[in-house]
């Protein structure tokens, strides 16, 4: 049978537009049962082209509704990437007094001055909306932001700023991000700048996220920043690396430990794949901790994985918490709670000892194109686990860990259509860790052409896409040396699509 590109790609619960181009998640936020996820969108073409913010709509974070698209280009320029708040106290000025606004704070990338070769292309715009998210209106004075001189110079992430009263926004500027403050959402005030010479720089920041998160679910707060960077991420291509530190209202500085934990590697990352870029977090969450998504893509080959009709899905959403551990600071990411409202059958099984190929699970007893399986390690004695997805016909994902070299894998050489592009699978990707383990726990979410792998309760995380040539109907695992055991395997399948 030769199966359709939406039967064999279009994915079951990960987000992707009806047609055409999508990147980066913007202006999320969350009202009255709604979350809100708006992205960056070329509504004539499956490649990138004039931005527009495209809109859907969900209210569990997991099925979600497209709906009409939300920002056109104007005579300012297209609409590149930004973000979107909540202004219950309509500090803004924008409320009619029967609704509250939402205003999004977004790029404008002018194609005409970056044509004629000009530096300022880039500046800062407003709309809002008085009927939650749906229609906007473009703020008159627009831009609110000019450009001070700086190429790239973009990707607006604002939020309030409870603990000194004020809104932030923070902007990428090439090799740094930059903070303002506002009262109104109107009028901006330069505050500080971080980064120059700290941490990964391969490539331009972008898409910055700036937000206070409570250490351990404890009453002391760090301030986060999340800084996606393209290239220079730790596989190639496109990553976000995250800085921890004090935010005193104007400056952000890095906390002494993390510092530390810098001073022995080059970044820390929040997700090592390929395939997780610009991701930053809802506003107004009714959660605690703060919701996060990204776009499941690499700017190395986004343009031309074999999906014609559309391009590019999201990550699954995810719940970032903040562990402090002896050796510095976690920037923990698992997936939403709310997937776990899909799950339909459970599959147990325990005590599994191999050694050779050894098959765990098969498309007879579970579709893996929609499961969340778990599994355990224990005992780890041999240096090499590898878990296999395949088909009949050869395509093979290989992952797993290797406990001589201390570092995850995901390896895609085999893993079906991949020649179109070079750099899609000519390496195999990894996240160091920092020991040897003893034990490992892994959380394996898979649709038709993702991967997502969270490594002990999400202290690690892998993100990747792949083209199968069939769906993939068997996982299996291999240990390179002594008898190996698995604890617990628990695969679910989810009820969705
Ligand atoms: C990141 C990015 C942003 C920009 C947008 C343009 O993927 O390059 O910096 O605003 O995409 O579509």
């Amino acid at each position: 049978v030769v199966l359709t590109e939406e039967q064999l790609y279009r994915p079951n619960f990960h987000f992707t537009p009806e047609e055409n181009w999508m990147n980066d998640p913007n202006g999320m936020f969350y009202l009255d049962g709604t979350y809100h996820l708006y992205f960056q969108y070329y509504p004539n073409e499956s490649k990138w082209g004039p931005m527009h913010w495209g809109h859907a709509t969900s209210t569990d974070l997991i099925a979600w509704k497209q709906q009409p698209i939300a920002l056109y280009p104007d005579k300012l320029g297209y609409i590149f990437s930004g973000s979107a708040v909540v202004d219950h106290h309509n500090t803004s000025g924008f409320g009619d007094g029967t609704q509250t606004p939402v205003v999004a704070i977004y790029t404008y990338h002018n194609p005409i001055k970056e044509k004629a070769g000009k530096i300022d292309i880039e500046s800062q715009g407003i709309a809002y909306s008085l009927d939650n998210g749906m229609t906007w209106t473009k703020y008159s004075n627009n831009p609110v932001l000019k450009n001070p001189g700086i190429k790239n110079f973009r990707d607006p992430k604002v939020t309030w700023d409870d603990i000194h009263q004020q809104w932030i926004m923070t902007l990428a500027a090439n090799d740094r991000a930059q903070f303002y403050s506002s009262k109104n959402l109107i009028d901006w005030t330069y505050l500080s700048e971080f980064g120059q010479n700290i941490g990964a720089h391969g490539g331009v920041w972008e898409c910055p996220d700036f937000f206070p998160m409570k250490i351990n679910d404890s009453a002391n707060t760090k301030w986060v920043l999340l800084q996606s960077l393209n290239p220079g991420g730790p596989n190639g291509g496109s990553a976000t690396q995250y800085f921890i530190g004090d935010f005193d209202g104007k400056t952000f500085k890095l906390d002494p430990l993390f510092k530390n934990q810098l001073s022995k590697k080059e970044a820390l990352w929040l997700d090592s794949g390929k395939d997780n870029y610009a991701g930053v977090t809802w506003n107004n969450s009714p959660s605690v901790n703060p919701t996060y998504i990204g776009w499941m893509s690499n700017w190395q080959y986004a343009q031309e994985v074999p999906t014609k009709t559309w391009r590019s899905s999201m990550t699954l959403p995810r719940e970032l918490t903040l562990l402090q551990v002896e050796s510095g600071y976690k920037l923990i990411s698992t997936p939403v709670s709310q997937l776990g409202n899909y799950f339909k059958e459970t599959i147990i099984k325990k005590d599994i000892v191999f050694k050779k190929n050894t098959s765990l699970l098969k498309s007879e007893d579970l579709d893996l194109s929609k499961s969340v399986i778990d599994v355990s390690l224990k005992n780890m004695k041999t240096d090499i686990y590898t878990f296999s997805l395949n088909n009949t016909i050869g395509d093979t994902l290989e992952f797993g860990i290797n406990n001589k070299e201390n570092f995850l894998f995901i390896d895609r050489k085999k893993s079906g259509i991949i020649n179109f592009s070079n750099e899609f699978a000519n390496k195999i990707s990894k996240a160091n860790l920092d020991k040897r383990q003893s034990s490992a726990a892994f959380k394996i979410i898979l649709d038709k052409t993702s991967i997502e792998v969270f490594f002990n309760n999400g202290e690690e995380v892998l993100t990747e896409i792949f083209f199968t040539n069939q769906p993939y109907m068997n996982l299996s695992i291999e240990s390179s040396g002594k008898d190996a055991e698995i604890s617990i395997l628990k695969a679910n399948q989810l009820n969705i699509n």
